[in-house]
């Protein structure tokens, strides 16, 4: 066997650097890890920490001059990349009555969550999508969007994107230069919000009675045939839903939990992102998992505690959190009232990757596989 730390080895090492080649042995403590590196930390964002700087915000940010006026949630491991995970990226946005963002469509997939203010609005692909607390509306890779407040009072709503994953598979294309046609002169005419070209109320209408599908419309709106083509979904509906199976012995690891879905497919709501809204009752302490995937919560109703590893994130109303991937976590509602959790996750990219695994631990406290690969 050779002796590494001969002045040949050294010699050689050094001589192939001058040639961009790296000696196997010098490279294979960056990939041959026997667990997934720690980046990401497990950190929460308080409402009243990032509500007020949303305030200041709106006192010195024109959008007309900055696009948006919005705070990305940079997770301390990752600072000063302004991500909250490897794979997933948010932000959280105040507008004024009034104000709208331009219109723009990208390759990453993205997603807004309405925390304040009934009259957010986001035009998705020429339906216009109002934005109360709690409704979800997708924008799908390739969806032309834009967004904005057409009521008297402020709204806030969060977004989460996929970016990183994106930046990190090479495919990210931002576009912006929304036309439409002129009717009169034929002429592409520059616009900074959509026309609202589908009818009102389009996405709920058509896809959101449970078991049926319209046959008379196309069931891709998006580039991505898989995304959902149903871009709202209705933070009523899907609480008179978990309310509905409240009973229900519900996942030991997550309570009474379901997922948003393509009304067509049954498969995650977009084909790289996977969104949840859980119930945790009163006194309800779930059973510690972790999972490859990465996940983003914000707390819609109540309180709790998400314990990750050795820390305790204590959250109330719009507070927002990471749960990073492969980290023990559980879920505890020690109220009288319920609590509700939105989350956000790359599951969907992971699963179809063959990239997820989930372990829990088994009575004697050691870990157990759930899934592998899957
Ligand atoms: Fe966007
Ligand atoms: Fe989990």
């Amino acid at each position: 066997m050779a002796n590494l730390k001969n002045d040949g080895v050294e010699a050689l090492r050094a001589d192939a650097h001058r040639q961009y080649l790296i000696e196997f042995a010098q490279a294979r403590p960056v990939f041959e890890l026997p667990e997934p590196p720690k980046t990401a930390t497990a950190h929460l964002w308080r409402w009243s920490d990032y509500y007020p700087m949303l305030q200041r915000a709106a006192g010195l940010l024109d959008v007309d001059q900055t696009f948006r006026r919005s705070f990305m949630f940079a997770n301390p491991g990752l600072f000063p990349k302004p991500f909250m995970t490897p794979t997933l990226d948010g932000a959280c946005s105040l507008y004024n009555p009034g104000e709208t963002a331009p219109v723009h469509r990208h390759t990453p997939s993205a997603s807004r969550f309405g925390l304040e203010g009934s009259g957010g609005f986001s035009i998705v692909e020429g339906e216009k999508c109002t934005l109360g607390r709690g409704d979800l509306v997708l924008t799908p890779n390739g969806t032309w969007h834009d967004f904005g407040n057409d009521s008297d009072r402020e709204i806030v709503f969060i977004d989460v994107v996929n970016d990183p994953l994106s930046l990190a598979l090479g495919a990210t294309f931002y576009e912006l230069g929304y036309a439409e046609t002129d009717p009169a002169t034929n002429a592409p005419v520059t616009k900074r919000v959509q026309t609202v070209r589908m009818p009102k109320g389009n996405s709920e209408r058509l896809f959101a009675s449970p078991g049926v599908v319209p046959k008379f419309v196309p069931h891709e709106r998006g580039r991505n045939a898989d995304a959902s083509p149903m871009f709202v979904y209705r933070y009523d509906a899907i609480r008179a839903n978990l309310e509905k199976i409240r009973d229900y012995d519900g996942s030991p690891y997550d309570g009474i939990i379901v997922e948003y879905v393509n009304p067509v497919t049954g498969a995650p709501a977009m084909p790289t992102m996977s969104f949840h809204l859980q119930l945790l009752r009163p006194r309800e302490r779930t059973q510690v998992h972790r999972h490859t995937s990465s996940t983003v919560y914000c707390a819609v109703e109540g309180s709790g505690t998400t314990v990750v590893g050795d820390r305790e994130l204590t959250w109330s109303r719009n507070d927002v959190f990471v749960v990073p991937g492969w980290s023990w976590h559980a879920h505890i509602n020690a109220g009288d009232g319920d609590a509700v959790l939105y989350s956000v996750s790359d599951e969907a990219a992971m699963r179809k990757l063959g990239f997820f695994r989930e372990q829990a631990r088994d009575l004697a406290g050691d870990a157990i596989d759930l899934v592998f690969g899957g």
